[in-house]
């Protein structure tokens, strides 16, 4: 406190020595107020202040930017949010009068500074969104009349102090998206006032106080993604006020509480992925204003309520992946504002409910993996706008209706794994926005394919497998231009395979155990009966044979590697593992691997499973994690070293896919480019599945940008970043090419070898899941945030231009060593907008570029600026406007060549 005086001090005569020209006289307020004003513009170079203070001789703080002064002229609030700054704050707290403070979205950094506990007045206090670290100040627990306290979204580490016990008045209690651990403590339960709390996204641990909410009016708790145990505590429905209940992704055990049923108010639940057991109470149908009611993936069992039927407004069910038993109640039909019903992955049976099909709001119905009986009613989309109609293994029986070509909205329709049989309606043709899916695998379907299947245009995968249906397969089937992926295997189809480019690209077993159907890509010629379909077949041998021919170079040189690995083992370690890569591979203590294979046939010998699953259980191997997967390095035996990419078992789907993944895999296994990372095998144990790769020792574009600069310094490397630019280019190029959509290209998906060779990853995980998940479905079909194009959000369909535009994105990350998303942009402003946006703010396209770079050379300077033109190009709002790939390859290129 001492010190501080006498630091004020010296600002004191230090800026009546430079600022003596300043006219004091405010009536009453405080001139010290004045200089520490001053004296922290300088500190946080705020030019507004500077701007009043100093150049317009304006003493009257009262009326500057960003202060507000109560009636005596003292400063009683500042408002800095959004300003980008950064600096010493300690000084802040010498403004006594203060009652409300707000720092938010700056970069301030290091500790929160503890004389801020002297700020005794302090009703209002918001920290959030900036990057304070280290632990939240016991000084705090001073500030009795704080009300509002936010800390959110910074770097914060520790437990919550016991010792802010003192924070008796506090009603707003923010701290999410920090890393705070230990567990919430027990003042928080005996606040009287408190009326929100959330620390969702932190470490938080332990049981829930027994008394939250117990006290006060409390009207939102949100905590999901904590690692909170016990059970939720009745007394946060004590007082009947909540309105929002966040606690998914937690350790949460015990049942729901029924009192529950007390809170009127309350429009959200989201309880899902805990440990949560017993039945949903039926207080449940007192919550009239129910919307939203998430409880998927618990041990959650007994039947489903009927209750539910009352909460007129309930718009969201999701009960999936839990162990609900007997039917759906045929009340539901009664929730005329519902748009979807998720309870795939239960016990449920019976009939499915006509009367909630009925509903003209229904959206998205996903019963699968039940034990659903009876057939799919005629009455299937008379008024509703169904967009997903997903019923997969279940035990329906019956035909499918001609009805369902009424289904004229939807996106997906998943019938696999029933019991289905008849024909396929030629009514199918009229669903023209069927986009994800047309999956109508083991059932008992048998007749011809309607030639109407080819209306499908938009349809990106088919699987017609496992059913007995018959004659050829229709030449109308080439209308269908999106398709990816094919299965028409293990039926009695007959004759040539339509030369279309789909078919062609499809791996063999697309095609496989039809007795009758012959040429490519099958190894069956056909009987010459027609000279244009051989010509064309000719054709394709010859591509097929270069591509063939150019993969066998990169599997020579492997091979080559991998022999002198081999040499280095003894022989039994090889034989464990040859010939076993389809089937059960069980080891001595326990079964590992249920399912594996190597596509890359030089490297069968050169992987062993069981290996590959123990690196994936140390986390000393960990490489990265994300959103979907984890990823390991993993030594083999035979001293070859593999990436191998662990996806998050939460999703269930992949195992349900599991035959689509596997042939989805195999096809790309195929692709061969120098900018490509291919998987060269996978492996599946329990729900977990694993993906194998080449292993690269540089880590991601996304770590060489934005991490490896700030670990080792700075090192100006526009060249390699230009030849990084180029062969990413170059590898989509390559997969459009061969009509192939990446489904998410980001800098962190992209993988640099020794020689800083980038190599374009995750070229199969976005199909692999599914992308109906919550709040990841965005990211799951489009891409991460900052690269996902625009028009994405009303066609909801990844294209080659939104390729580029992503593309676009990367290249502005290279030129600008900025990432995507950054607070520092401003609200709402991603990278593209900050660039587009330069000239308005009259900046120069050199301001935009990394100046650490731009200023090394005029001849670094001028390809960064033809490059940033390229990165414009791509980036275009308009879709029809971006380059094609190719071009942009060949832009890049010109770069290098105009030296
Ligand atoms: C501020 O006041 C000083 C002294 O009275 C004067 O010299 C100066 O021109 C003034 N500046 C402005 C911008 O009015
Ligand atoms: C901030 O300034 C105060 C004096 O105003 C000083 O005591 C403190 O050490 C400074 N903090 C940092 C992190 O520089
Ligand atoms: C921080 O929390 C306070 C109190 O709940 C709230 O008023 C404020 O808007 C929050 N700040 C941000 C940036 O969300
Ligand atoms: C909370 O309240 C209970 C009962 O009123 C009391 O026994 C306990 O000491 C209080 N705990 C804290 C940390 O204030
Ligand atoms: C709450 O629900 C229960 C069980 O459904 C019911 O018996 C009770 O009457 C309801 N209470 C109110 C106030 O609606
Ligand atoms: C249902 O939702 C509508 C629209 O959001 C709202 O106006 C109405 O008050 C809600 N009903 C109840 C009972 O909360
Ligand atoms: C789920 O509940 C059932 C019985 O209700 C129990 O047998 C099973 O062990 C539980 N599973 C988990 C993962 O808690
Ligand atoms: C469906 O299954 C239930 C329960 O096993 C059975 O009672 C019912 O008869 C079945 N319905 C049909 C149409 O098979």
């Amino acid at each position: 406190m001492k010190k501080m005086v006498n630091f004020h001090h010296f600002w004191w005569w230090f800026l009546i020595l430079t600022l003596g020209f300043l006219d004091f006289h405010l009536i009453n307020g405080d001139n010290d107020d004045l200089f520490t004003l001053l004296a922290i513009s300088k500190e946080l170079k705020l030019d507004d202040w500077n701007q009043d203070g100093l150049k317009n001789n304006n003493s009257n703080y009262c009326s500057w930017p960003h202060i507000t002064c109560n009636s005596n002229n003292f400063v009683e609030k500042i408002v800095l949010s959004h300003q980008s700054l950064q600096g010493n704050l300690t000084l802040l707290s010498t403004i006594k009068s203060l009652k409300w403070l707000d720092l938010s979205f700056n970069t301030f950094h290091g500790l929160i500074p503890q004389s801020f506990g002297t700020l005794f007045d302090l009703e209002f206090l918001d920290l959030s969104y900036n990057k304070f670290d280290g632990s939240i100040p016991i000084e705090f627990s001073n500030l009795k009349n704080l009300k509002f306290l936010n800390l959110s979204n910074n770097l914060l580490m520790g437990s919550i102090p016991s010792e802010l016990e003192g924070l008796v008045k506090l009603q707003d209690f923010q701290i999410y998206a920090n890393s705070l651990s230990g567990s919430i403590p027990d003042w928080v339960g005996n606040l009287t006032n408190l009326r929100v709390f959330t620390a969702y996204e932190n470490e938080l641990s332990g049981k829930m106080p027994e008394t939250l909410g117990a006290f006060s009016e409390l009207q939102l708790l949100n905590l999901h993604s904590n690692y909170l145990e016990g059970s939720i505590p009745q007394n946060v429905f004590a007082n009947g006020k909540l309105e929002v209940l966040v606690l998914t992704q937690n350790k949460l055990t015990g049942s729901f509480p029924d009192s529950v049923g007390k809170c009127k108010r309350l429009s959200s639940i989201r309880i899902g992925n805990n440990g949560l057991i017993g039945n949903i109470p039926r207080e449940i149908g007192n919550l009239s204003s129910l919307a939203y009611f998430e409880a998927d993936n618990n041990n959650l069992s007994g039947e489903i309520v009927q209750e539910f039927a009352q909460c007129s407004n309930l718009t969201l069910l999701n009960l999936a992946s839990n162990g609900f038993s007997g039917i759906i109640p045929p009340v539901f039909g009664e929730m005329i504002n519902l748009q979807e019903l998720i309870v795939s992955g239960n016990s449920l049976f019976g009939e499915i409910p006509t009367s909630v099909l009925s509903n003209k709001n229904l959206n998205k119905i996903d019963l699968s993996n039940n034990r659903f009986n009876g057939s799919i009613p005629r009455s299937v989309c008379n008024s509703s706008r169904l967009q997903y109609l997903l019923l997969g293994q279940n035990s329906l029986t019956g035909e499918i209706p001609n009805e369902i070509g009424n289904c004229v909205k939807l996106l997906e329709l998943q019938l696999g794994g029933n019991y289905l049989t008849g024909t396929i309606p030629p009514e199918i043709g009229r669903i023209k926005n069927l986009q994800i899916a047309l999956n109508l695998s083991f059932n008992h379907l048998h007749g011809r394919l309607p030639p109407d299947l080819g209306k499908l245009d938009k349809l990106v995968s088919l699987d017609l497998s496992n059913n007995q249906l018959t004659g050829d397969i229709p030449l109308a089937l080439k209308g269908m231009l999106s398709l990816i992926d094919v299965n028409f295997a293990n039926n009695h189809l007959t004759g040539p395979i339509p030369a279309f480019a789909p078919f062609q690209k499809s791996p063999n077993s697309s095609f496989s155990k039809n007795e009758g159907l012959c040429g490519y890509p099958l190894n069956t010629f056909c009987e010459n009966s027609n000279g244009i379909q051989s010509f064309h077949h000719k054709v394709s041998y010859k591509t097929v044979l270069v591509v063939i021919g150019s993969c066998l170079l990169v599997f020579t040189s492997v091979t080559i590697v991998v022999v002198l690995f081999m040499m280095r083992e003894k022989q039994e370690q090889m034989a464990k593992t040859v010939g076993k890569q389809d089937e059960e591979v069980i080891d001595d203590d326990k079964p590992l691997v249920i399912l594996g294979n190597v596509f890359v046939e030089n490297l069968k010998q050169a992987i062993d499973f069981n290996a590959v699953v123990k690196a994936t259980l140390k986390d000393s191997n960990k490489i990265s994690s994300g959103t979907f997967s984890t990823i390991y390095k993993a030594e083999m035996p035979s001293g070859l070293t593999l990436s191998v990419k662990r996806l998050k078992s939460v999703d269930k789907t992949i195992l349900h896919h599991q035959n689509k993944m596997i042939r989805e895999l195999e096809r790309l296994s195929h692709l061969c480019h120098d900018n490509l990372i291919r998987p060269i095998g996978f492996a599946i144990y329990d729900d977990v599945a694993l993906l194998l790769h080449q292993f690269l020792p540089n880590g991601s574009l996304a770590r060489f940008l934005h991490e490896s600069s700030k670990e080792h310094g700075y090192k100006p490397d526009w060249p390699v970043r230009l030849s990084i630019a180029i062969g990413v280019a170059e590898g989509l190029a390559y997969l459009h090419q061969l009509a192939i959509i990446h489904l998410d290209i980001s800098s962190g998906n992209i993988f640099l070898d020794s020689d800083f060779k980038p190599l374009v990853g995750e070229i199969e995980i976005s199909k692999l899941l599914d992308p109906s998940r919550g709040t990841a479905s965005i990211s799951a079909v489009a891409g991460s945030f900052g690269y996902i194009p625009p028009e994405y959000a009303y066609t909801m369909q990844v294209t080659a231009p939104g390729n580029v535009y992503s593309f676009g994105v990367v290249l502005l990350e290279i030129l600008t060593t900025r990432a995507p998303v950054d607070e520092e942009f401003g609200e709402g402003v991603d990278l593209v907008k900050w660039v587009q946006g330069a000239p308005t703010r009259g900046e120069t396209p050199e301001q935009i570029l990394d100046a650490k770079l731009s200023t090394v050379s005029f001849s670094w300077r001028k390809e960064m600026l033809s490059a940033l033109k390229v990165a414009l190009l791509c980036t275009e709002t308009t879709p029809a406007k971006r380059p094609k790939m190719k071009k942009v390859v060949e832009m890049l290129q010109e770069i290098i060549e105009n030296k």
